[in-house]
């Protein structure tokens, strides 16, 4: 076992944020041998409870539960910042050609490593990611992700129509693809498989149908796709399934809405869409930053919690521009605020921050093991120093509460607030320098 004394933030069933100024956290294996978070609280209140364990002491630091970024693509790393008119030119001209170079396994391992360094610097400790339609880039990057212990879910990207050579890939080899992959990979060490049509546009019915048949056979296999993310693409897939209510119910229609199934982006929708994501257990990845850059619209927050389904906040690199939770969830209070067609909400920072740890860790069903810090979840969190910039000092200083204190560092927080990631299995991924 060890122990951290610091400032902890962490979250109650009811996502209120609970905060020790002075706390400890205890950490050590669980019956199966896992890291989990053995105890929390106060320091006065624990410490005496755990003589011979080492403590180690970091004073001016706050430890916080690792971010889980909810949907992001590990092989748009270098797409970051590719601008287009929209979605639909973007992914031809930038991201299709770009991604058709992960057939190449070894240029697929060497971004994956990329990619989980550029994660772990900025405190992301588990993502719902897409591969490519190459079977290696799967494999690329669970190895990778095993290799650092981390919880990682990802997929094989389904797209065997309206795609170009070099990404499409055929019918019945996807799914035979995919079937294998779930089999090598899903629930081993803390790696899970995702079944990843890209977007009803881009999947033939037969494609669709095949990958409901895999859903319903391995239930506790996640799903992940896009969905009403942009005009143009709403009324292509309304043009591609003219029988089908409306662009979500494509995908109700072939199996592919349920539990641990996630949704990116869900901004062009109506009420019925809303409540069938309820009504199914579905959930959204809302990605402000993508949602921004791509003039894609705005996720409807208000319509959101009307009805009641579960969202949680996602990067989208490289639609998105930052793998930096901070950035995202100011882009998403900038959306609340301007971007509602009721008048502007404002999200507070507790509920910014829960969207993008324990919130999304409840969509993904994963609550209790992720995104938290209450005993018994995995004890991946971040160390933030949030003093590391003169102008974040004062602020913190400043802070009378725990919205302000939590509020600058959403604002003018970024990598180098992120001192340590301390993912749950094996070393420290990130010491202090
Ligand atoms: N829709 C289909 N593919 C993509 C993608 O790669 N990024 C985004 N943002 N939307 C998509
Ligand atoms: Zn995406």
């Amino acid at each position: 076992m060890k122990a951290y004394r610091a400032a902890i933030l962490r979250f109650a069933d009811d996502h209120s944020a609970l905060y020790e100024e002075d706390g400890l956290l205890v950490v050590g294996p669980d019956a199966q041998g896992r890291q989990v978070v053995r105890a929390v609280g106060a320091y006065s209140a624990l410490a005496g409870n755990y003589p011979g364990v080492a403590v180690e002491h970091l004073p001016g630091r706050i430890i916080a539960p690792g971010f889980i970024d909810l949907h992001i693509h590990f092989p748009q790393t270098d797409v970051i910042g590719s601008p287009a008119e929209g979605l639909l030119p973007w992914l031809e001209n930038y991201t299709f050609p770009h991604e058709s170079r992960f057939v190449d396994g070894d240029y697929s391992a060497g971004v994956a490593k990329v990619f989980l360094d550029e994660l772990l610097r900025n405190g992301v400790t588990t993502a719902l990611a897409f591969a490519t339609s190459h079977p290696q880039s799967v494999n690329a990057l669970f190895t990778e992700s095993q290799a650092r212990g981390m919880r990682m879910i990802t997929g094989k990207v389904l797209q065997d129509r309206h795609s170009p050579d070099g990404v499409r890939d055929l019918t019945e080899q996807s799914l035979i693809d995919t079937e294998q992959l779930i089999q090598r990979w899903h629930g081993v060490d803390r790696l899970g498989y995702a079944i990843t049509p890209r977007f009803a546009p881009s999947c033939t019915e037969a494609q669709l149908r095949g990958a409901g048949e895999l859903a319903a056979r391995y239930p506790k296999v996640w799903i992940q796709s896009h969905v009403a993310e942009n005009l143009e693409e709403v009324r292509w897939a309304r043009e591609l399934f003219p029988q089908a209510r409306s662009y979500l119910s494509v995908y109700d229609d072939f199996g592919l809405m349920r539990e641990r199934a996630i949704y990116a982006h869900c901004i062009h929708f109506d009420d019925e869409d809303r409540a069938l994501m309820r009504a199914t257990g579905t959930a959204a990845a809302v990605s402000p930053t993508s949602n921004l850059f791509l003039g894609s619209g705005f996720f409807d927050y208000e319509g959101a919690d009307r009805v009641g389904f579960k969202y949680g906040l996602a990067s989208d690199v490289g639609g998105g521009t930052s793998f930096c939770p901070f950035h995202t969830m100011l882009a998403a209070y900038y959306v609340a605020r301007e971007g509602q067609t009721k008048p502007g909400l404002s999200l507070s920072p507790e509920q910014l921050w829960w969207q993008h740890t324990a919130g999304a860790a409840q969509a993904l069903g994963l609550e209790g093991t992720a995104g938290n810090l209450q005993p018994g979840c995995e004890a991946d969190f971040v160390v933030l120093n949030p003093n590391c910039t003169p102008l974040l000092a004062r602020k913190s200083s400043h802070a009378r509460n725990l919205d302000e204190l939590l509020f600058g560092m959403i604002v003018l927080g970024d990598d180098r607030l992120v001192e340590r990631t301390v993912i749950s299995q094996g070393p420290p991924s990130r010491m202090a320098p």
